[in-house]
């Protein structure tokens, strides 16, 4: 399966947003990691979807827009307006999950679902067969720089054996914590989109891409 790095626009300069785009792409970066946070579901807010129309027109890369807000459902056509690719949504925050696949199905977009870190991973079972994009946080969500909570290392193994089972399709993604020390361990337990602020933005965004093409090979396009 493809590798991708998906950098987190959390850890990005906001008053330049254009420019770290442009390094980004020169660097192979196929994805965007776009973080919504709303100051229910998680004690931060982040951005919307006036920020993501207007930066949906200063880059093509792909949108991976990670809903951390309560009810998704009430905003996934304004996202997918906005330019979304794929949106994915915590199954802690909505209590018809269904609903919402089919509402992202319907806007023609891909599929995620997102778990916490203390999310048991059996909850995922019941919808493994209908998204693109399984999520396992690996940092209670809403803030950038944390350190990897090292059990997600199990967890993401299990979601990849439930994965391999109904959908081997399906992208495993893992968010918050990653560094270049611990790509091979959550790569090894079958993940394949890394997500990463702190890793890409600090110091030289450019010497960082070519370390992540290193340790995670294809991550970047060539
Ligand atoms: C946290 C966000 C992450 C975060 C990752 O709630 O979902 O995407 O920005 O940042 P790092 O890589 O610094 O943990
Ligand atoms: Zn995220």
């Amino acid at each position: 399966m493809e590798n991708i790095l998906a950098p987190s626009i959390l850890s990005a300069n906001f008053a330049d947003m254009a420019s770290d785009f442009r390094i980004l792409e020169k660097g192979g970066v196929k994805w965007l990691h776009v973080d919504v946070m709303d100051g229910l579901f998680v004690p931060n807010i982040s951005l919307g979807l006036t920020v993501i129309s207007s930066i949906r027109k200063a880059t093509d890369m792909f949108f991976d827009v990670h809903l951390m807000i309560v009810d998704p459902i009430r905003y996934i056509d304004e996202f997918a307006k906005a330019g979304a690719d794929l949106i994915s949504f915590h199954l802690e925050a909505t209590e018809n999950a269904d609903a919402v696949i089919d509402k992202i199905r319907a806007t023609g977009k891909k599929v995620g679902i997102v778990i916490k870190p203390k999310t048991p991973t059996e909850i995922l079972l019941p919808y493994v067969e209908k998204v693109d994009d399984i999520m396992i946080m690996s940092v209670e969500p809403g803030f950038g720089g944390q350190s990897y909570i090292p059990g997600s290392t199990k967890r993401i193994a299990e979601v990849k054996a439930m994965a391999m089972e109904k959908n081997p399709e399906c992208l495993i993604e893992v968010d918050g914590g990653v560094t270049f020390a611990n790509i091979p361990e959550i790569t090894g337990a079958g993940a394949n989109v890394l997500v990463a602020g702190s890793a890409v933005y600090k110091g030289d965004i450019a010497a960082n891409l070519l370390k992540f093409k290193e340790v995670f090979p294809g991550c970047l396009a060539e």
